[in-house]
């Protein structure tokens, strides 16, 4: 599927205006020591980052001396990253495309999809596709990890409709602070949860953005990595590498070829 027909699924959702997004992931900063440490034992420079959104991680990653390839699918977000990127000139590249399906004809020493950007993988064929095409990406030395949080039933089975404050934030624009709330809606049988977020700003007006994630329990993961012909060498819980077990709230691979 081309990057364009997949991207018609995104047009209403929090995926469409780069700043707003940088402006509400202000907080998000827990994940950036552990990629920088991912690099640093890398067996190479070169790193590829699926679902590159705006730059955030790769920032991280050419601050240690990468050579750094983004593959993101929203043009904005592309746009964005590629600003911020730009004073690492030819270090840097952003590639507007679908994490399903890209051919980069080179291999890589790190691949990395993080901050759950594999859960937009809705189905197993998704999930599938874009396994093949990293393993096509990989050599013998190469890891491939991922990071994704472990699906929480309190947060998946909330009471219809009921809203829940989720993050607020400064407009870097205007100054203002806006509100995030939150409904859900899973369906348990394909695993989808269906999310809307409310931006209410200090007048009280709202927007409406909405996204979709595949909630992938981990025996499911596991699955999927192994039939995808890779061999899972680490499985950790947080950033700073605890062993995955049943009070884990994050689920960090680290795969390699056979
Ligand atoms: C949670 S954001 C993470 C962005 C960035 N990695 C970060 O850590 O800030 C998920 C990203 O996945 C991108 N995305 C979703 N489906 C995609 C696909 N099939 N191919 C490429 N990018 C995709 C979205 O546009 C969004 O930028």
């Amino acid at each position: 599927m081309s990057a364009d027909s997949h991207f018609s699924e995104y047009e209403n959702t929090i995926y469409q205006d780069a700043k707003r997004y940088d402006d509400e992931h202000w907080w998000k900063k827990d994940d950036l020591e552990f990629w920088r440490e991912m690099y640093r034992s890398s067996p190479g420079p070169e790193v590829l980052e699926l679902a590159a959104g705006t730059g955030r991680i790769g920032l991280s990653f050419l601050s240690e001396g990468a050579v750094y390839t983004g593959i993101e699918i929203s043009p904005a977000f592309c746009r964005q990253a590629r600003r911020k990127l730009s004073k690492f000139k030819d270090r840097a590249k952003i590639i507007q495309g679908d994490i399903r399906d890209f051919q980069l004809n080179k291999t890589f020493d790190l691949i990395c999809i993080g901050f759950n950007s594999f859960l937009h993988l809705l189905a197993d064929e998704d999930a599938r596709a874009c396994l093949d095409c990293v393993r096509g990406h990989m050599h013998a030395a190469s890891r491939f990890v991922i990071d994704i949080f472990i699906p929480n039933p309190l947060f998946l089975y909330r009471p219809e409709g009921m809203r829940y404050p989720t993050m607020e934030y400064r407009d870097s624009k205007t100054g203002e602070l806006i509100q995030v709330e939150e409904i859900n809606d899973y369906d348990p049988d394909t695993g989808i949860n269906k999310i809307r977020w409310f931006y209410i700003s200090e007048d009280g007006s709202e927007e409406v953005f909405d996204f979709t994630m595949r909630m992938f329990w981990p025996d499911t993961m596991n699955r999927l990595l192994i039939d995808a012909g890779f061999t899972i060498e680490s499985v950790w819980g947080d950033y700073e590498k605890t062993p995955f077990d049943e009070d884990s709230h994050l689920h960090l691979y680290v795969c390699r070829l056979p």
